[in-house]
């Protein structure tokens, strides 16, 4: 559903400051499953996600999202087919705008609104709907500005803003690395069912190897815009992983 292939990114070009990032890269990213990136800090994970979403440009290769090849597209054209919830709270969202009106400039995406007319009556049962499945009882708080929610509520407001347009791709970079252990225990759990209830895609960029696991139906871990492992998440265990990783950088740094 989603291919990469033959990616080329280096940042700095002809400066002493050059890097390379990635270097004839493929990935195929399979439909209706979540696809977990791990890998050292620098690897090239968000840039992965901020070329996929054309917020950064690449020197080579091709982006093809169901079959349509979207790499020439701006970042605007591609946002349509794309959801996605960045790893600090207040990016995803419009702090000083209430939950309502968040809800429904994300459900106004790719249209062209005013917003005056923007809240539908008929979109507040959807909104409500949306809510109650996140159950932290945001449903009770439309008016609220999104300012005055905590991180985690705001994580899962982003999250099915994100959703909620039934995106044919869902990027997540670390979207609860900013949360406090429980909170992201909590946000992780409503990310998995929304995606299986509303059979998502997706790529979930995580700093957390148990999360990874337990959250996707695959795991890849990156190094130094490599693939240096490629598994169905059920043969996996967290020590096996921490084992991997540490072998796969002891061996590239040796
Ligand atoms: N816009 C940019 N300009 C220059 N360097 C960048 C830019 N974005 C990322 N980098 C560099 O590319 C490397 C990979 O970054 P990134 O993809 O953010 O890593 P991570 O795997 O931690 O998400 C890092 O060395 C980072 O400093
Ligand atoms: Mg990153």
């Amino acid at each position: 559903m989603l291919m990469v292939r033959k990616l080329s990114k280096s940042f700095n070009k002809g400066t002493d400051n050059e890097i390379s990032i990635f270097n004839d890269f493929d990935l195929d990213i399979e439909k209706n499953k979540c696809t977990a990136i791990i890998g050292p800090n620098g690897c090239g994970k968000s840039t992965l996600l901020n070329i996929i979403s054309g917020t950064i440009s690449l020197d080579k290769g091709k982006i093809i999202l169901n079959g349509e090849e979207i790499s020439s597209l701006k970042e605007e054209s591609r946002a349509i087919h794309l959801g996605r919830v960045h790893q600090n709270p207040s990016m995803g969202v419009s702090p000083s705008l209430t939950i309502l009106e968040n809800m429904s400039l994300a459900d106004k995406k790719g249209e062209n609104f005013s917003l005056r007319r923007l809240i539908k009556k008929g979109n507040m049962d959807k909104y409500i709907s949306l809510l109650k499945d996140l159950d932290l009882g945001l449903e009770n708080k439309l008016n609220t500005k999104v300012k005055f929610l905590s991180g985690g509520q705001r994580q899962s407001l982003s999250l099915v803003m994100a959703a909620m347009k039934y995106p044919n791709l869902l990027l997540l970079d670390e979207h609860t690395a900013a949360l406090d252990p429980k909170t992201s225990n909590v946000v992780m759990k409503k990310t998995k069912e929304l995606i299986e209830k509303y059979e998502i895609t997706t790529i979930m960029v995580s700093h957390n190897m148990k999360d990874a696991i337990e959250y996707s139906d695959r795991v890849i871990m990156l190094d130094r815009g490599q693939i240096i492992l490629d598994k169905p998440s059920i043969q996996l265990t967290e020590e096996k992983l921490i084992q991997i990783y540490r072998e796969k950088l002891v061996q590239n740094v040796a």
